[in-house]
């Protein structure tokens, strides 16, 4: 890996992943966003993993798809490179994703951040879709995703102008979930992690997924996604042993099973 540092035992049952193009403000380039989506993959697959931070450095979270790489490419070069097939593949990750964010989230960066299942900002952190001030518009979800997430007039000013929003302002505008003093975030985003790799993994993996499907259906479809998911979690040792805890009045011990 080049572009990226994976440590897969970051903490117990926690994986980090930090964006390592420092000098190009993690600028997510073709080969980055691959070993993003592989590293990603292999995570999923490892059963000693149930959350996953992704982060870059104080500066930048990253400054959106290089735009060099972009700049010579027509329609069809574009069409052809097919990059997205690779943003689709990181979506379907199925475990907890926490992006803890400072500097600059733009452009693709902000898709990334959105594209994680919560978002612990710095105070330093600079949000935004600044596509249009270089000739074009979001791409990986950003007029979807930021839409569902701060509503039409936010997104349409955001996306429009291109401003820049502040970690403060992404908490208000309900983008991201907290913000902290910028020594803090990946302090916070661990924290949450270790939280949520308490939680059974399976009821997590089958949670976030139902969550998502919110985003893409009707709620009649949406309830009968989640009920299902629902009876799922009872085919899991992790569900007697949830329940069994609480009754025995002691810390569950969840083992993914
Ligand atoms: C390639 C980038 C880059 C980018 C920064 N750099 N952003 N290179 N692609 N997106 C490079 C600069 O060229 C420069 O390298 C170095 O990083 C430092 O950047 P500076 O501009 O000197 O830093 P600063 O003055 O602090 O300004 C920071 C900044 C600015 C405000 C973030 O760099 C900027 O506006 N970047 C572009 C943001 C943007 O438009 N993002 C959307 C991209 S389109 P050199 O070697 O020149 O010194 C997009 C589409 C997504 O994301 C859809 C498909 C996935």
């Amino acid at each position: 890996m080049e572009f990226i540092k994976v440590n897969y035992e970051y903490k117990k049952h926690i994986a980090l992943i930090e964006l390592n193009r420092p000098k190009e403000l993690n600028a997510l380039n073709l080969q980055l966003m691959g070993e993003l989506r592989d590293a990603l993959k292999d995570l999923d697959n490892n059963d000693e993993v149930r959350v996953i931070i992704i982060t870059g450095n104080e500066k930048a979270f990253a400054a959106g798809a290089d735009i060099k790489q972009m700049s010579d490419k027509s329609a069809v070069d574009m069409l052809k490179i097919d990059q997205f097939s690779t943003w689709d593949q990181i979506r379907k990750t199925k475990k907890p994703l926490i992006a803890a964010v400072s500097g600059f989230a733009l452009g693709g960066g902000c898709e990334l951040a959105m594209t994680c299942d919560m978002i612990i900002a710095s105070e330093t952190a600079r949000f935004g879709q600044p596509e249009i001030k270089i000739g074009v518009m979001p791409g990986a979800g950003g007029t979807q995703r930021l839409t569902k997430a701060v509503g039409k007039a936010r997104a349409m000013e955001l996306v429009l102008t291109g401003r820049f929003i502040s970690g403060e302002e992404a908490v208000q505008y309900g983008l991201a979930n907290k913000v902290v003093p910028v020594e803090m975030y990946l302090y916070e985003a661990t924290k949450l992690a270790e939280e949520i790799a308490e939680m059974s993994p399976i009821a997590a993996m089958l949670a976030k997924e139902s969550v998502n499907r919110s985003f893409e259906t009707h709620l009649d479809e949406g309830l009968t996604f989640e009920r299902k998911n629902f009876y799922l979690t009872f085919a899991s040792e992790d569900q007697s042993e949830g329940m069994n805890a609480f009754i025995e009045k002691r810390r569950p011990q969840y083992k993914g099973r």
